[in-house]
């Protein structure tokens, strides 16, 4: 930069704040080291979904962290749902849905739309966004060498959704050893050969328990567990698992956050290392997350 334009004070100024700005950069850098050295050879699940994946640069950050921490000898594991596009196909193609409980009936035309958005674009886009940054991903769904076996949902009366019965982590076990990054979509089939749609924090959670993953990161669209809903001033940042069980039962955890805690709970229980749900909003959420002290949303912290 020419400073000689400008006073000696503002010379000053802009040289002290420019090695501000380096120590900064140098500190953050610094920062990350003790926990690329952590993760190397780690598991570790990503729920893919929500802002992070409607927004043209979210999710360009979103490939950018997952290919960094592929590179630094982590192994990501992404779990993705549908995003806004299955909407916007159903009604492309004028396919009624009916309601139940505010929830979409999953009937077989619909579930058909399901499987081609999900399986065949939503999936191919992440995979083909990842691998544009030079790592390696391979796209799959849970029909896929039988890598989730579902069932129906509750009473089923949601039509074809369904929850996780078993998870079979033999055909993913040799990508992830060779380096290649797991891109998953939540459709699964069950004993029988019928197709249903799950929830994609869900799977996550049953993956992560199933590879012994060291963490299970959900990305979302708040900025994590508030002590007061919608009191951003109040997030938890970290916590332990008997006290996000406590939060469960005292009734701060309510809502959308409600399935999201106990999907951590129960991957946490079942010897996952952290849990973490972090706000897909912001960008490079996360780098920010995984590679700074503070991170960015909330932690929950296992046994182990
Ligand atoms: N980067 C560290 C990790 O991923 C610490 C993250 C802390 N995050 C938090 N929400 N308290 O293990």
């Amino acid at each position: 930069m020419i400073l000689n334009n400008y006073s000696s004070d503002t010379k000053k100024s802009i040289q002290t704040s420019h090695c501000d700005q380096d120590s900064i950069r140098v500190s953050v850098l610094s920062e990350a080291l003790p926990y690329i050295q952590k993760f190397s050879g780690r598991r570790i699940v990503i729920k893919y979904g929500g802002a992070a994946m409607k927004n043209e640069k979210l999710k360009e950050a979103v490939f950018r962290d997952i290919a960094l921490l592929s590179t630094v000898g982590a192994h990501p594991i992404i779990i993705h749902g549908g995003g806004p596009e299955i909407n916007q196909w159903l009604s492309k193609l004028k396919i009624n849905s009916q309601f139940r409980d505010g929830l979409r009936v999953t009937d077989s035309a619909t579930m058909d739309i399901v499987e081609m958005v999900l399986v065949g674009r939503v999936n191919k886009q992440i995979v083909n966004g990842i691998n544009k940054l030079g790592a390696s991903s391979v796209g799959l769904c849970g029909i896929d060498g039988r890598l989730i076996e579902a069932r129906p949902l509750g009473d089923g009366s949601h039509g074809l959704v369904g929850e996780v019965a078993r998870v079979n982590p033999e055909v993913i076990e040799p990508l992830i050893d060779k380096g290649y990054i797991p891109v998953i979509s939540s459709v699964a089939s069950s004993e029988v050969g019928t197709n249903y749609n799950i929830n994609a924090d869900t799977v996550a959670g049953e993956i992560a328990a199933a590879i012994g993953a060291e963490k299970l990161i959900l990305l979302t669209d708040t900025p994590g567990i508030l002590e007061k809903e919608n009191d951003s001033n109040t997030l938890i940042q970290q916590i332990r698992l008997s006290e996000a069980r406590k939060l469960i039962e005292n009734e701060i955890v309510k809502g959308g956050m409600m399935p999201k805690t106990k999907c951590c709970i129960r991957a946490l229980a079942q010897g996952v290392s952290a849990a973490h749900i972090i706000d897909g909003r912001i960008s490079h959420a996360l780098l920010l997350e995984l590679f700074t002290d503070k991170g960015i949303g909330t932690m929950i912290i296992g046994r182990g």
